[in-house]
């Protein structure tokens, strides 16, 4: 494998930490520039020989002054869009953590990619799997793609036990140790439904051939139905460090810390469909993805701002779902033109879900 120089942004995070990991135990991968949003990152430099880190400000500013081999994208939220259409429009091979970045700018990031002409690896374990399973193989040859969910820790509640769960039940994630909105977003599955519509844009497949089941034990990331009646199944014990390592080593497919799966001690592979009734924020994104322009931008947003109300204590666990479904009924979903566009469906559903916040 040649020598890379990574860009990672959102270092101080669960995946970037994970990164500094993989990156460690392989001497050709090498980091240029790390990135947080609050916390200090001198320590992590001097650990890891970094020169150039920023703490806050404009991602794409640390970009162009790094000039990296690989971006991986492991910022949480809206925040990572800026640097992905970057890496994408720059045709620097982008390693993406953040899938808010893909869900809000779907198509722009599309074209940026297609007039870069760089490589794009999907870091969520999902479609690192969907990814794997095509090896390369074109979109036509699908069938279907199928997007396994844990369940997150309120896969048997009634929606009546619902209504009391607290924080700290929320972030208990049953197969998974992430941060905090991601663990969030699984327990509600709006995870599951923005890598719905990752996927869509990832894989070029229309909504109707993305499927999601409820998988508990995570060991099946996803499956690929074929044409000709064949489906590829990705297994593997849920663990980051084995699609970050994939992202940042392709195509060695180096070892990492993860154990080989061990059938003497028992694998259960249970699935079953996802129930929209008490996890309304799947049929939610479905929606908004289906009906596409800023749609996917705005759930996005009014996500991160109900997700953000939840943690700080100010509504419950039901209505992160009823916030967002509120804020996407008040906006008008116009064409993804541009960036500013964005910028602007992101806020205006941001004001939405924040004026009904102050109304609740
Ligand atoms: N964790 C997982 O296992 C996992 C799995 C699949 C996909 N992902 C995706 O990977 C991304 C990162 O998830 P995570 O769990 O690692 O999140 P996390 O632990 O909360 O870390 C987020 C990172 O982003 C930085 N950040 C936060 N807000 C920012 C902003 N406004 N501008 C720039 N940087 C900002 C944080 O810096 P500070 O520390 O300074 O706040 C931190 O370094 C998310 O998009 C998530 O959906 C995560």
């Amino acid at each position: 494998m040649e020598e890379r120089r990574i860009a990672l942004l959102g270092a101080t995070g669960s995946i970037g930490r994970q990164a500094l990991e993989v990156i460690a135990a392989n001497p050709e991968l090498s980091v240029c520039a790390l990135s947080s949003h609050s916390q200090p990152l001198d320590a992590l430099a001097a650990e890891h020989g970094v020169e150039r880190v920023q703490v806050g400000g404009d991602l794409t500013d640390l970009l162009e002054a790094s000039a990296p081999d690989l971006v991986l994208n492991a910022v949480v939220g809206f925040a990572g869009v800026g640097a992905t259409l970057w890496a994408l429009e720059h045709g620097v091979t982008l390693a993406l953590a953040n899938k808010e970045s893909l869900v809000a700018a779907g198509d722009l990031a599309i074209a940026a990619w297609k007039r870069g002409g760089g490589l794009l690896f999907p870091v969520d374990s999902e479609h690192s799997a969907v990814f794997q399973c095509l090896e390369g193989r074109a979109s036509e040859t699908i069938d279907s793609v199928v997007l396994t969910a844990s369940g997150g820790p309120f896969r048997n509640h009634s929606r009546a036990d619902l209504e009391s769960v607290t924080v700290e039940e929320a972030l208990a994630h049953p197969t998974w140790s992430m941060g905090p909105k991601i663990t969030v977003d699984s327990a509600t599955l709006a995870n599951k439904g923005l890598e719905l519509i990752e996927a869509h844009f990832l894989f070029d497949l229309p909504y109707e051939r993305i499927e999601v089941v409820v998988h508990p034990t995570s060991v099946v990331h996803a499956f690929v139905r074929f044409r000709d009646g064949a489906a590829f199944a990705h297994l593997g014990y849920p663990d980051m460090r084995v699609p970050i390592s994939f992202a940042l080593t392709f195509p060695d497919r180096r070892p990492t810390a993860v154990p080989a799966l061990d059938f003497s001690t028992g694998l259960t592979l249970e699935f079953e469909p996802p129930d929209p009734e008490r996890f309304p924020l799947l049929p939610l994104a479905r929606e908004a993805g289906e009906r596409g322009g800023t749609y996917p931008c705005a759930f996005n947003a009014a996500n991160e701002v109900a997700v953000a109300a939840f943690l700080d204590g100010k509504i419950g666990f039901l209505d992160i779902a009823t916030l967002v479904e509120d804020a996407l009924a008040g906006v008008d979903g116009t064409p993804a033109r541009d960036l500013a566009t964005l910028v602007e469906a992101d806020a205006d559903a941001r004001r939405l879900a924040g004026g009904r916040l102050a109304a609740a």
